[in-house]
């Protein structure tokens, strides 16, 4: 079996810059709070009529596929990762197809949250890995801003997303030494509602309420702390076995991209791994939380920095709602 590598990657982001400061005119919260609770300074929001999750997403991968020498007409398939698809149906992923005037190769929505881009990343492995396709976008694209309680009781979570998009193409390597050496996924959906949005709701008779919106269900819900010690736990632990799975250790990482969930969760796992701070990339001081966007920006800003060369081993690895979490070891 061939590996797959990214031979292209790319980001977007809305130009709408929000800093905390503006968030101080919508609710009771403060920038000193914001920066030191989640190392979060500003993030990008949306433009109606301008951005949508698809268009983003396509705005990204226009950029990965320039960058693999390619067309979209050579791409064979789509795997788009969002939590806040453009519609409840179809996917984002056809909508994307379209934007970028592909006709007839498959797209696939990625229901994952924060991990859904590294899940992503390994179901377009697989697909090269069998030889069943050859260049593969795969995609994180989320529009939070539009779906965030900016009154004082979302304060909690609405300070901390942030929209944008970010893609790869990957394509066969021409080693089985180089490209994505292995993929890990995992779930625990015992902690289902501890991050979620749980309306509208396909169990309850009617799906959509005054009452729902009313009570707030309609806005993310996130046990903060919860996730907090869980993040914690697995973000080292998922590292360490695609690191184990190939006979590595902390030190061989050149650099560890993590979800950018909170720069102390961040910190963390830098001081457990035993990873200097150049090693680790961190760029949720710009654009917040973008959940499944978050690892191809902070990928996509890393190579754009000159920080990933050629031989580099690369680590990629996620952790959010679901509970869901998933690494991928690259050599570059
Ligand atoms: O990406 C998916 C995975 N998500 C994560 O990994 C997020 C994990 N969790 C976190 O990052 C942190 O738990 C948060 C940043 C969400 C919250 O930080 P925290 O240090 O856990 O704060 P807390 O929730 O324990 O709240 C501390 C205090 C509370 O006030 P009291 O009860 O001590 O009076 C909150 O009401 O801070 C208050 N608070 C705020 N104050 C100002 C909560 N949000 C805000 C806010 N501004 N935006």
């Amino acid at each position: 079996m061939r590996n797959s590598r990214i031979a292209g990657v790319g980001h977007y982001v809305p130009e709408n810059v929000v800093t905390n400061k503006d968030l101080e005119k919508l609710m009771d919260t403060s920038d000193e709070w914001i920066r030191e609770r989640t190392g979060i300074v500003e993030r990008r929001y949306f433009q109606e009529g301008v951005d949508t999750t698809a268009n983003m997403g396509a705005a990204a991968a226009r950029k990965a596929i320039q960058m693999a020498g390619l067309e979209p007409k050579d791409i064979d398939m789509i795997v788009f990762a969002t939590l806040s698809p453009d519609y409840v149906f179809p996917g984002s992923g056809v909508l994307m197809q379209r934007e970028l005037g592909l006709k007839n190769i498959p797209a696939l929505d990625v229901r994952n949250q924060c991990s859904g881009f590294v899940y992503a990343l390994s179901v377009g492995d697989q697909f090269i890995k069998t030889g069943m396709y050859n260049n593969i976008l795969v995609v994180g694209s989320e529009i939070h801003s539009t779906g965030l309680d900016f009154s004082t009781r979302g304060r909690g979570v609405s300070v901390i997303f942030g929209d944008g998009a970010g893609a790869v193409v990957l394509s066969p390597s021409d080693s089985n030494d180089k490209g994505i050496l292995s993929t890990h996924l995992h779930a625990d959906g015992e902690f289902a509602e501890e991050l979620a949005v749980t309306a509208p709701n396909s169990n309850k008779k009617e799906r959509l309420t005054h009452e729902m919106i009313d009570d707030g269900s309609v806005y993310p819900y996130m046990n903060g702390n919860m996730v907090f010690k869980h993040a914690v736990t697995r973000f080292p632990e998922v590292i360490e076995e695609a690191l184990n799975k190939n006979g590595y250790k902390p030190e061989d990482i050149d650099l560890l991209v993590p979800h950018q969930a909170n720069l102390r969760i961040t910190s963390f796992i830098q001081q457990k791994m035993g990873l200097p701070t150049e090693k680790v990339m961190s760029n949720i001081q710009k654009y917040g939380n973008t959940t499944a966007a978050s690892v191809p920006i902070a990928l996509s800003e890393a190579y754009e920095e000159g920080r990933i060369k050629e031989g580099d081993l690369v680590c990629l690895a996620a952790f959010g709602s679901g509970f869901t979490w998933a690494s991928a070891l690259i050599r570059w």
